[in-house]
């Protein structure tokens, strides 16, 4: 799709170009220029880091030596070249193409969870400067979708009450008449910042408070650093349901990280690959209650009409089972209004 379109893009450019007079044969070969330099940290040269023409799929990795050439690049134009590493913030430098002798330093970003962390409010709070909701594009999509209403939704207290939908009226049939006295593990998934720490079991939903009542909020999902799926399965493990199967990566309360997508985007974020990947979900999207499948969102999704059109256009020829599903999952994902899916789908539809 993202080639058509650029082959479109160039099939209105290109005659424009002819007409100043330009050779064909220069334009298709593409930019030329290179850059050149070396990635360093506070120990000396990475290697393997990844170095990237900022916003653009134009990247190389160091050498072990620390030294990269980035080729392809326009030239006569300043443009950011970055640095990213395994437990560093992305780095920047800006540069005329071409040039050679450019060092990229590397500074590292705090690793290690920190409980005592305030959790950010995603709403537009005007007494809270680093709400989420001043300014990020995500938030429209999120106040009012499942994840930012999770902790609030009318059919949750429901079913964790046995009270009609206005929360006014016992009905009976609820989590807490099965279970009186007890707080269900409900929040690891429906309020994951209050069931985090050793608060996993005794988090009631009814006593939420402050943040945690926002749900699946930004600032949880943004501190996740790992999951934990049995690798026999590629599921998470039993009965260790949302938060217990994630770890997060909570900075110390004087400095801002959050992770992200992207390996060039040089503000208070790091890179974190897993956020790219279905596994990211898993630890709150597939999960059984006493054997019994509760929520399966990604499977029936997989076979629903939408799910087998997916897999029709998917051209599987050199893919492994793996792959295919994590291509699928992609999809499933794109269809989908919720922060974390791709921002391009309302073009792609
Ligand atoms: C911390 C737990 C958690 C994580 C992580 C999480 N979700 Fe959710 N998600 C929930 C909960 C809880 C709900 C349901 C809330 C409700 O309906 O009150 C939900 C609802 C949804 C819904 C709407 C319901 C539906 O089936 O259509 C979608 C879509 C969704 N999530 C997609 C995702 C995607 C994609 C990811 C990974 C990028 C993800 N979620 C990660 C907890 C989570
Ligand atoms: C493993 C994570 C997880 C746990 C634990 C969990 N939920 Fe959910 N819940 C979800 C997800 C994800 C969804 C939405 C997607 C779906 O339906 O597949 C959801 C949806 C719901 C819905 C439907 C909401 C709607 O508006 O349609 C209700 C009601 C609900 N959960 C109640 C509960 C109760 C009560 C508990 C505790 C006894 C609980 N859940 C425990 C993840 C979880
Ligand atoms: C369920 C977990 C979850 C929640 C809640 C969530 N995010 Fe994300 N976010 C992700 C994941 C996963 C990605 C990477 C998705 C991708 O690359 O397709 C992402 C990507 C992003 C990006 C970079 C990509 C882009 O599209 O701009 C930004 C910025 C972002 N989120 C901000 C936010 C903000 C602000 C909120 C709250 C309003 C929020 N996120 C809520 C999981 C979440």
């Amino acid at each position: 799709m993202k080639a058509q379109r650029w082959f479109l893009m160039l099939g209105t450019v290109m005659p424009s170009l002819l007409g100043l007079g330009l050779v064909l044969a220069g334009v298709s070969a593409g930019p030329a220029a290179e850059v050149s330099g070396i990635v360093v940290d506070a120990d000396g040269p990475v290697a393997g880091a990844v170095v990237r023409q900022q916003t653009t799929k134009n990247m190389t990795t160091t050498a072990a030596d620390g030294s990269f050439t980035l080729t392809g690049l326009p030239e006569g134009v300043t443009i950011t070249v970055t640095g990213w590493d395994e437990g560093s913030y992305p780095a920047g430098v800006d540069v005329v193409p071409p040039t050679s002798g450019v060092t990229i330093t590397l500074r590292p970003h705090p690793i290690g969870d920190n409980p005592d962390h305030e959790w950010y409010t995603s709403m537009d709070d005007p007494d809270e400067p680093i709400g989420c909701g001043h300014c990020m594009v995500a938030f429209p999509q999120w106040v009012t979708n499942a994840h930012g209403t999770s902790a609030t939704n009318p059919r949750f207290f429901s079913l964790y009450n046995g009270t009609d939908v206005n929360g006014t009226v016992h009905v009976g049939g609820g989590y807490k008449d099965d279970f009186p006295g007890t707080a269900g593990n409900c929040a690891t998934c429906h309020a994951p910042g209050a069931a985090t720490d050793e608060a996993f079991l005794t988090a009631d939903m009814s006593e939420l408070s402050g943040v945690e009542r926002e749900g699946v909020f930004c600032d949880f999902c943004h501190k996740v650093s790992d999951v934990y799926l049995n690798p026999a399965t590629g599921l998470p493990y039993d009965n260790a349901p949302g938060v217990t199967s994630m770890r997060l990566n909570r900075p110390p309360s004087d400095t801002h990280m959050f992770y992200g997508p992207f390996d060039d985007v040089t503000r208070r974020v790091s890179y974190l690959a897993l956020e790219k990947k279905s596994q990211f979900c898993a630890p709150c999207h597939q999960f059984s209650f006493w054997g019994t499948p509760i929520y399966e969102s990604f499977r029936e999704w997989l076979e629903s009409p939408a799910g087998r059109r997916a897999r029709e256009e998917l051209d599987t020829e050199d893919m492994s089972e793996e792959e295919i599903t994590q291509a699928l999952f992609n999809r499933f994902v794109e269809q989908r209004q919720q922060p974390g899916s791709d921002d391009s789908q309302g073009e792609e539809e």
